[in-house]
Order: C-alpha cells, then structure tokens, then sequence
C-alpha cells in the first residue's frame, strides 16, 4: 500500500463510521491478544521463578518488565522497513509488538531462566539472538528470545509471538544508561563517548563474571 492509498483510506474511515469501528475493534483485539500473551509470559516465569527457590534455594529473577509497542513506534518500524502500514501487516511482521524484559542476578540465571521457558511445551523458540556470547559492537548484551505463546479465546486459541529479553542486572545498567545517552544525543553518540561505552561494557562483564564466581562459592560453602 503506498501512502497516497494509506491517506485515501483514512479519509473514507473517517467519512464512514462503520470502517472506523471495525478498525478500531481490530486494533483493541489486537491489542488483547499482545496483552494477554505478555499475562502469559509472566506468569509462567513467576511460577518458574518461585519454583527455583524452592530446589535451588535462590531467585533467579530480580524482575520483570514488560511493555506493548506503542502505535506511532510500530507505524514507524513498518515504514522504515517499507513494508504495508496496516495492522495485519504489524502481526505478520513485527516481532516485539509484545515485549518481555527479565532481569536477572548471575549470568547463570539468565541461560537456566531461557532454558526453562522455551522447554516448556506449550512455547515455540522462533528465534535467538545471543548478545552475551556476542556482544554488539556497542558493547551491548542481553539475551533476546522470541517465542510464541498460545492465548485461549473464546473462538479457539491462537499463537502469540513476544520478544523476551534476558539480562543481568549489570547488562541492564548499561543497556538503559545507554538508551538514554542515545536518546539525550538524537542517536548521534560522539566518537569518544562510544570508545568510553565500550569500556563500561567490559567493566560491567568483569563484574557480571566476578558476582557469578562468588555467588558459585557461597553456593559451594553452603553446600558443605
Ligand atoms: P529491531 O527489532 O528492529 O530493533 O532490530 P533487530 O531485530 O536487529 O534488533 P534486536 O532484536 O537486536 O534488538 C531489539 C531491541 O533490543 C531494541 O528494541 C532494544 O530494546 C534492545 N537493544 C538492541 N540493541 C541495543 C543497544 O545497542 N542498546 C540498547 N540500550 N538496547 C538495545
Ligand atoms: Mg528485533
């Protein structure tokens, strides 16, 4: 759909209220649907979460955040990426339009907590992207997952894709400050504070590794 058909179809929504409910609807189930698939998520990673405690005597979760894109961001992926603007089109094609971010404490828990939701039967892996194993150039790490979940309606169920992010909360410190440095600078970071981000980052993985090794021999000393 080029953008003088999207602009024809808005106004003869706006001429016809009939269009106008119908499209509206559309958007608030799918709303429904994204709202309902993050309930989904959450859920089974507090049930995990409370489970671990009880075998591993630890929490591996230190919290969950969670998020539905917004319209205009949504409306903004799709035209960068030239693809129709319609809400079909965002279901088919974007990914994140339900968004899960765990924080975690070790490293540990980030690969246990992915292990534990994407074996679970109900939840199908379509993608994995492992920034801590490969970190971006920036320095960013993370773990992304995207998974589908099913949500059970009246009609019968459907698949709901979510893009859950797992980090550690030192992955987390830079992730966010970093967010908000690019967001401060309108994407245009300068040269030297990259250099400066980088070296954070790798700060931050000696210290994600340090905790991990002590929180290991605590582990071990209380195990004795
Ligand atoms: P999009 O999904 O279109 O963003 O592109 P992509 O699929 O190549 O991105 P990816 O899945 O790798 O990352 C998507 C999300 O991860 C972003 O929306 C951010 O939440 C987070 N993210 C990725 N890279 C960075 C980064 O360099 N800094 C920060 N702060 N967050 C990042
Ligand atoms: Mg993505």
């Amino acid at each position: 759909m080029n953008s003088d058909t999207t602009i024809k179809n808005m106004l003869e929504t706006m001429n016809n209220p009939d269009i106008a409910i119908a499209e509206v609807d559309e958007y608030l189930t799918m709303q429904h649907h994204y709202k309902s698939a993050i309930a989904e998520i959450r859920t089974k990673l507090e049930i995990l979460n409370d489970g671990f405690i009880l075998t591993h005597d630890h929490n591996p979760i230190h919290n969950i955040e969670s998020r539905i894109k917004t319209t205009r961001s949504m409306l903004n992926k799709l035209k960068s990426r030239g693809l129709e603007i319609s809400i079909d089109s965002a279901r088919k094609n974007l990914h994140d339009i339900a968004g899960i971010r765990v924080i975690c404490c070790y490293i540990d828990d980030v690969y246990a907590v992915a292990d534990m939701l994407i074996s679970q039967n109900d939840i199908t892996l379509i993608e994995t992207k492992d920034y801590i194993k490969n970190p971006k150039e920036n320095g960013y790490r993370s773990l992304h997952l995207v998974v589908t979940v099913p949500i059970f309606l009246a009609e019968g169920h459907i698949d709901v894709p979510v893009e859950v992010q797992i980090r550690t909360v030192a992955m987390d410190v830079w992730a966010s400050l970093e967010h908000e440095l690019r967001y401060k600078t309108d994407n245009a970071i300068p040269d030297d504070a990259n250099s400066e981000l980088l070296v954070c980052a790798s700060t931050l993985a000696v210290l994600d590794e340090r905790m991990q090794r002590l929180f290991k021999e605590a582990e071990n000393m209380s195990g004795e």
